[in-house]
């Protein structure tokens, strides 16, 4: 089987990580958001994977050709001149998706359980056009809103991003489509959310199926952490080894074997701690993801932040409310920062009392 996944967009609102790396190379839980989709893909059967790119082709493609051969598949990239939106690059990729059997299409910035199997076994059931994933949110108007028929799937609406309220249900970004849907979409910028799915609706062609366990769209910095702590419940409830049981860590810590931690912290809930991280004494550390080789000095206190890659935190810094560093930032000694988003590169060593983006 195949699959199409996009990873088109600019990750805008995940800078400034973003700004050094493209958003589906930047590691969710010390893996990089594309590859536990990509392994989950293969875990279903799925031998060829194409990657619609409209731009950090060349970054992308050297990150992926080792693991072509670890995990023994084909991964095609798929170049846009210009971006094609959502749906046009399934109409640019359509030498590779056509065939005789059904293939995935996935939003690149998504984590959740990956329940590929029953999709498909759904998909086959119903045996129309195509099925769509949905989930239950609390504020639907940042997505597409799917109307259908709970009892056999059918879908009686698609609504992208409502200015009214519609339903709670919205599109998770997971489908799975025959082959057929190709000729439906022009080689242009088309958006399947507001052509494509409609258009398909009008048919009766298209059915939706409730995803079971957690999902969140990871694409902003709020979210990523949310996502963090759903997807680290989630590995502890399957009593998964890479949860961290040290002492001195407090409910689900993912941490890389090769992290150092000194004596006296206290790290946890909800911590993600990437390869190389040093965590030296004393340090407090609750809802972060802290990005490899960092250095975290004795005494800081981080709460609610991502620190990205090669970052020097200070002694007793204290960074909090959403705080976001780029690659090989330094943070002086005593420095607060509340709720600052920091470009790459740069040195802190003034307070930043106030949420802002420091260029
Ligand atoms: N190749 C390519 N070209 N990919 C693109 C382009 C493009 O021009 N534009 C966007 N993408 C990719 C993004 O990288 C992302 O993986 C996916 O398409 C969706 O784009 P987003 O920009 O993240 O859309 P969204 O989050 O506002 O809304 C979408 O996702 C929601 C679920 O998270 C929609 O599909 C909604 O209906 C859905 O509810
Ligand atoms: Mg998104």
């Amino acid at each position: 089987m195949k699959a199409l996944i996009l990873v088109g967009g600019y990750g805008t609102r995940l800078r400034p990580l973003t700004l050094t790396r493209p958003k589906p190379l930047v590691e969710f839980c010390n893996k990089p958001m594309l590859m536990h989709q990509i392994e989950a893909l293969v875990k279903v059967g799925v031998t060829h994977i194409i990657l619609a790119v409209s731009y950090m082709g060349p970054q992308l493609e050297a990150a992926l050709k080792p693991e072509e051969q670890r995990l023994g598949i084909t991964i095609t990239l798929s170049h846009e001149d210009e971006p094609m939106g959502t749906a046009g690059p399934l109409a640019l990729a359509r030498e590779h998706l056509m065939g005789p059997d059904p293939f995935f299409v996935l939003n690149s910035d998504i984590v959740c359980e990956f329940p590929f199997a029953s999709l498909l076994e759904f998909h086959r059931r119903h045996g129309k056009e195509g099925t769509i994933s949905v989930t239950r949110v609390e504020e639907p108007s940042r997505y597409g809103v799917v109307v259908y028929d709970e009892e056999d799937g059918l879908v009686r609406s698609f609504v992208e991003k409502p200015r009214e309220f519609v339903s709670n249900k919205i599109n998770a970004g997971l489908y799975v489509f025959n082959p057929s849907v190709l000729d439906r979409i022009p080689r242009q910028r088309t958006s399947i959310e507001k052509e494509t799915f409609p258009a398909m609706v009008s048919l009766g062609e298209l059915y939706a199926v409730e995803l079971k366990g957690f999902w969140m769209d990871i694409g902003k910095p709020e979210d990523f952490l949310k996502g963090m702590s759903l997807f680290l419940g989630f590995l502890s409830r399957l009593k998964h080894s890479d949860i961290s049981l040290e002492e001195g860590m407090r409910g689900n810590v993912l941490k890389d074997s090769s992290a150092k931690i000194g004596k006296g912290c206290l790290i946890g809930p909800d911590v993600t701690i990437g390869p190389g991280v040093v965590i030296e004494d004393g340090v407090c550390i609750k809802r972060c993801t802290v990005m490899k080789d960092t250095v975290i000095k004795s005494h800081s206190w981080l709460e609610n932040c991502i620190i990205g890659w090669r970052c020097v935190v200070g002694q007793w810094a204290r960074l909090e409310n959403l705080t976001v560093l780029g690659e090989d930032v330094r943070v002086a000694d005593e420095v607060h920062i509340n709720g600052g988003m920091v470009l790459p590169h740069k040195e802190i060593t003034t307070s930043v009392p106030e949420p802002e983006v420091i260029m």
